[in-house]
């Protein structure tokens, strides 16, 4: 075991300034055995909360390594992909100092659509037939293979926007001309739910699952962004559901990877969808989602720190099974005016006390920072959640929003509709033909 981890009192740096980042962060600070937290590069609600934030570029391999070196970090968690593929927890790994994140030959799994593709169909992972794409004719052949709506994705990193649903075949092509390479897909009807599976690369522990809207507005219309908001649990999920997941994805993926040398550890998010054939990966991901974090580390009442150390160290055996606090939590996104496309910044955000104040409710920072007088401003796209947590999605739902409500944030938007399917019952989830193969 790496020293430090597993032992009484250990600071804690997270790498990122989001707000699954400042969830991170919170849920950190709630474990008696962490002692202290420090953020890089952080937002003005991490910095709030944490020791120090130190400006140091989360994607700099060795910035960051010995930005842990300097405050003898016990543990690094990096929160975004970017610095996961640019080898970030391999460079802090070297340091001898435990990271919890894959190597960048693991997160691969997220960097490239193609390689993940090729990993589930070695693994026999059930997913959405797919062509991987380099010029203009292959991306025609396979748009009329599929048929609409066209589902088109950039192979690389594209923070959250390299993936477009769409039935008009020439914003299909003209998504595919700006990416380069690009895996086109079979669309894969029925709901999509987002499974975080932490694990040291042989013990794999689901966290609960949870749904995401990723459209801007309501009743899912507008561009794909980060994602809007999220909530947990899902009452209409199968009760198999999260076992089924396990076996069929996400075990033989970890063992695939293992094969490949590239063992996998830290989280691995599938992004699922519940299909008249069964489920099927949409994608994974390296990282924890956003905003689905923020909703289910609100709800988890197993400490964060031990969870994610045992991971880094190779013993989350030793973990007990998983407790959880409240019944749901329902998180809603305020994002800022513009947002995905041009996002406005630097509109003064005002009422966090009052949202705040509001019962059962944690505000989550993404894009603030404090402006030269000292006053809270918006930075970035996605500004804000709101997670509101009760007995039931319908009570946590009235909170988030009662909270939302009172922020103001001149042009900030949010959906009204977070959760509010799932909370009346109304999910329409297709009768599957079989659970298993
Ligand atoms: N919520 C979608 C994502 O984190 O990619």
């Amino acid at each position: 075991m790496i020293t430090g981890v597993g032992s009484a009192r250990v600071r804690v740096l997270v790498i990122g300034s989001g707000g699954r980042e400042h969830a991170l962060v919170r849920g950190l600070l709630r474990d008696p055995s962490v002692a202290e937290v420090h953020a890089a590069p952080g937002n003005a609600g991490i910095a709030a909360d944490v020791a120090a934030v130190h400006p140091v570029e989360a994607t700099r391999p060795r910035a960051v390594a010995d930005l842990a070196e300097r405050i003898t970090a016990d543990l690094v968690v990096v929160g975004p992909e970017a610095p996961l593929v640019a080898g970030v927890a391999d460079a802090v790994r070297v340091r001898g100092i435990a990271c919890f994140g894959p190597s960048a030959r693991a997160a691969r799994l997220e960097g490239s659509k193609a390689f993940a593709k090729e990993i589930m169909a070695a693994a026999g992972v059930p997913t959405a037939m797919a062509v991987v794409c380099d010029t203009a004719a292959e991306v025609e052949d396979a748009l009329d293979r599929f048929g609409p709506p066209y589902v088109v994705k950039n192979d690389g990193l594209a923070s959250g926007k390299g993936v477009v649903v769409t039935d008009d075949r020439a914003a299909a092509l003209a998504h595919a001309a700006a990416c380069g390479r690009v895996v086109v897909e079979d669309y894969l009807d029925g709901p999509e739910l987002s499974l975080f599976c932490v694990t040291d690369g042989e013990t794999i522990v689901p966290l609960a699952p949870a749904q995401d809207f990723k459209r801007a507005y309501d009743g899912d219309h507008g561009p794909n962004t980060g994602g809007m908001g999220a909530y947990t649990p899902l009452p209409w999920a199968p009760p198999y559901l999260v076992d089924d997941v396990l076996e069929r994805v996400v075990r033989p993926t970890i063992v695939e990877m293992r094969h490949r040398g590239a063992p996998y550890t830290g989280v691995l998010y599938a992004g699922l969808a519940l299909t008249t054939r069964g489920v099927r990966v949409v994608e994974f991901n390296a990282r924890f989602g956003d905003p689905e974090t923020q909703a289910v580390l609100t709800r988890l009442g197993t400490p964060l720190g031990g969870l994610l150390g045992a991971a880094a160290s190779g013993t989350l055996h030793n973990v007990p099974p998983l407790r959880w606090l409240h019944g749901a939590t329902v998180v809603v996104v305020l994002a800022a005016g513009g947002y995905p496309s041009t996002p406005r910044a630097g509109d003064v955000i005002e009422g966090l006390d009052r949202a705040g104040a509001v019962e059962d409710v944690d505000v989550f920072h993404a894009g603030t920072r404090r402006d030269s007088s000292g006053r809270l401003v918006s930075s970035g796209g996605r500004v804000l959640s709101v997670a509101g947590s009760g007995a039931n999605l319908a009570e946590a739902r009235n909170r988030a929003y009662a909270a939302v409500r009172e922020i103001r944030l001149d042009g900030g938007f949010y959906r009204i509709d977070i959760a509010e399917a799932a909370s009346h019952d109304t999910v329409s989830v297709p009768a599957l033909q079989s659970p298993r193969r």
